[in-house]
């Protein structure tokens, strides 16, 4: 496959904490996949952390967290594109244009709007109103048409196909791609918290971070909800239980997920043990990747070389998009 020819893929993460096994899974595998077939875009959406934190008090540390921690994971700068959203301000242009053709109803029905403005009835600002067309101009901007996120980014990726048929069809062009929701396996990952339901969250509390040291880890996984245990052979888990082996079947061998599953159904298990070992294989996974972080974090050079040398490759793609737009809406340069 030539260069020209391979596939575009953008995506982001929004800075406003330490990455977590559900960031992990369910989007930077697929980074890391994707860097060695496509011509990829990775970066720190700092523009859209302002829409739920207005005072953004560290956003330097968490940006350059988070940039520390993609290098970490293994997403590598000479393959892959990595910078800042804010550092690409044409950004900013593309997406007054979709504005102007995205309107009121559509963004009011979204679903993340409606629970954010739920969550912060204080500050139902425009931004907030207006996310899922930043993110559409994040995406255009490329023109990618890949684009690896977890299910929760579905009808944002919805809007974003939706901004992109509307620009073609109003100016009588077939410019901007349709991008797809991309994920690794058929079935998007979603990995649970341990607290009993829902998924791994930062603003949910039950997160196990990258940077999470052992003993943060053994202590958040001892404390992970569980039952009595199963009176029945080969009885269905209930959700929390069910959480457990989901997370086992993510970082530990098939053998231990077996082990633990069989001993579910014959009803000898014992939760002590399981939590133990789900504790020593996540260790596993991130006490190395913990460690990177840590000596990448402290290279501000480093950091601030990848950041430079990102922010005006992602330019260049951006320039070439919004010249092209301008054009097609028909603004003269008058230079
Ligand atoms: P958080 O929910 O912790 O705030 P973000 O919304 O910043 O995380 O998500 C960044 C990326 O990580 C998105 O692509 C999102 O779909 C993915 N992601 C976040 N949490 C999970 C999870 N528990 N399981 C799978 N993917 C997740
Ligand atoms: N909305 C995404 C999230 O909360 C972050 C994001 C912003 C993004 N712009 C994007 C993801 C463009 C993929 C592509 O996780």
């Amino acid at each position: 496959m030539t260069s020209e020819k391979k596939d575009i893929v953008v995506s982001g993460i929004r800075p406003t904490g330490n990455l977590h096994l559900g960031n992990y899974f369910g989007a930077i595998k697929s980074f890391l996949t994707m860097q060695e077939e496509c011509k990829c875009y990775f970066f720190i959406a700092d523009w859209h952390s302002l829409t739920t934190h207005p005072h953004p008090d560290n956003i330097l540390k968490n940006t350059r967290t988070i940039l520390a921690e993609y290098l970490a994971c293994g997403i590598d700068p000479s393959k892959a594109v990595i910078y800042a959203q804010s550092d690409v301000k044409e950004v900013l242009e593309l997406y007054l244009y979709l504005n102007m053709n995205a309107y009121l109803g559509e963004l009011e029905r979204t679903t993340s709007f409606k629970e954010k403005a739920r969550k912060q009835p204080n500050n139902v600002n425009a931004g907030l109103l207006t996310y899922p067309t930043l993110m559409a101009a994040d995406i255009l901007m490329h023109r990618a048409v890949k684009v690896p996120v977890g299910k929760d980014q579905e009808q944002n990726m919805e809007m974003a196909r939706k901004f992109a048929r509307r620009f073609n069809t109003i100016y009588g062009v077939d410019f901007f791609p349709e991008p797809a929701s991309f994920s690794l396996s058929s079935k998007a990952v979603k990995v649970p918290g341990l607290d009993g339901s829902g998924k791994m969250g930062k603003s949910e509390g039950n997160a196990i971070y990258l940077m999470d040291d052992e003993k943060a880890i053994r202590q958040k996984v001892m404390k992970a909800v569980t039952d009595s245990g199963p009176t029945e052979p080969n009885s269905e888990k209930p959700e929390a239980i069910q959480n457990l082996f989901t997370l086992l079947e993510i970082v530990s061998s098939p053998d231990t997920y077996n082990y633990f599953n069989d001993k579910y159904n014959d009803c000898s298990v014992r939760y002590g043990d399981l939590k133990k070992q789900l504790a020593e294989d996540i260790v596993l996974f991130t006490a190395p990747i913990r460690e990177k972080i840590l000596e990448i974090a402290a290279d501000t050079d480093y950091l601030e070389r990848v950041a430079r040398e990102g922010a005006e490759q992602a330019r260049e793609s951006a320039r070439l998009t919004v010249d092209k737009v301008r054009e097609i809406i028909g603004f003269p340069a008058l230079r």
